[in-house]
């Protein structure tokens, strides 16, 4: 099978596409053919290898996996013990630990996050649900409280997390204003945004106690200026949070009343993740979220898809489509 192969850290071109073994199914194993797959800032991260502290996952000093973690596709063979799954189940989630993603085949635990798809998901969608939905959903549904007297703001509201965590937020009831670029308003209006901040002519942190959430999905803002713009108890969520931030979280949070939160949602437990999956295709079975695709690269192209996501300027997700 065709897979993408790293031998060390660095630029796109450090990827290759190369012929590998079919993994082995072993009696809990289900063999998926994989159909789809995300390409995100995630992704790009361990491929750099930096933050440094990413290695602890992917390899010290050289890449040890194939890469990615995000999939659907459709079960081809399944271990003596399988129960979960039989040949032919449409199914999308997480690899784990293991990695794999990246390749046509993936041999996984039927224990991983991987649950069936819904017919109403493609599978580009479905990848791009466990991707980008699976971030934002913890955030909003298990870290702060949100109804209809929340007002939360959204930074890099036009990005893949940024496009479900809009649609979530309205989900839960809250008034969203999104921050994105000027060529993204029309998109994330029609995506629920009550209101939009351009970020290149307007600073929100400047919009003083404002919100009672700010969550920046993208990691671009940080808590010091933007705690000016929460009202008295409002909560800071990040997804990459900067250096001030964490000083907050592990120091002042309990004492003041603004706080500052982070979650790590790709090291969730299965069964949380399960749940979330779960949670989320119900909320796409009834029109309530919508995957919003940039567009899509095959297996070749891997080197320009890593590419194209370096630059930061993708308008929700980037698919990877491992077989047409
Ligand atoms: N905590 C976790 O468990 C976890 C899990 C997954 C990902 N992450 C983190 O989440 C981040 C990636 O989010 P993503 O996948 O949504 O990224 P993404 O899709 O690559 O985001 C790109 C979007 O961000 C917008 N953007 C760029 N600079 C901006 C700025 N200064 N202000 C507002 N918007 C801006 C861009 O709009 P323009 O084109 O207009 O600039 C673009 O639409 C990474 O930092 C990653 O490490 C964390």
């Amino acid at each position: 099978m065709k897979a993408v192969v790293c031998k060390k850290y660095g630029a796109p071109e450090v990827m290759k596409i190369k012929e590998v073994n079919k993994p082995e199914v072993k009696d809990n194993d289900v063999l998926i053919k994989i159909k789809s797959s995300t390409i995100s800032p995630v992704d790009c991260a361990f491929r750099k290898g930096n933050p440094f502290v990413s290695r602890l996952f992917t390899g010290l000093k050289r890449p040890k996996h194939i890469p990615g973690d995000i999939i659907s596709g459709v079960i081809e063979a399944v271990g003596k013990k399988v129960t979960r799954f039989k040949v032919g189940d449409e199914v999308f989630g997480h690899t784990g630990l293991e990695f794999g993603a990246h390749s046509e085949y993936l041999a996984s635990h039927e224990d991983e996050a991987i649950i069936l798809k819904p017919s109403e998901m493609t599978f580009d969608e479905a990848a791009a649900v466990a991707y980008s939905a699976m971030t934002a959903l913890p955030f909003l549904k298990d870290h702060v409280k949100i109804d209809k007297n929340t007002h939360i703001l959204i930074n890099g509201a036009s990005g893949a997390i940024g496009t479900f965590a809009i649609q979530i937020a309205k989900h839960f009831g809250a008034k969203v204003t999104a921050v994105c670029g000027s060529s993204n308003i029309e998109m994330v209006k029609d995506i629920g945004a009550d209101h939009v901040v351009d970020y290149t002519k307007d600073d929100f942190t400047t919009h003083l106690n404002s919100f009672d959430i700010i969550f920046d999905v993208v990691g671009k803002s940080s808590y010091s200026k933007s705690k000016y713009a929460l009202k008295k108890e409002g909560v800071y969520l990040t997804t990459a949070p900067d250096f001030g931030a964490v000083i907050h979280m592990m120091t002042l949070s309990r004492l003041k009343s603004k706080k500052a939160k982070f979650v790590a949602t790709g090291l969730r437990k299965v069964p949380q993740k399960i749940e979330d999956l779960n949670y989320l295709t119900e909320l796409y079975k009834n029109g309530q979220i919508n995957s919003v695709i940039d567009q899509s690269f095959v297996l070749d192209d891997i080197i320009k898809a890593h590419t194209y996501v370096d630059k930061g300027h993708s308008k929700g997700n980037v698919i990877l489509i491992l077989d047409q």
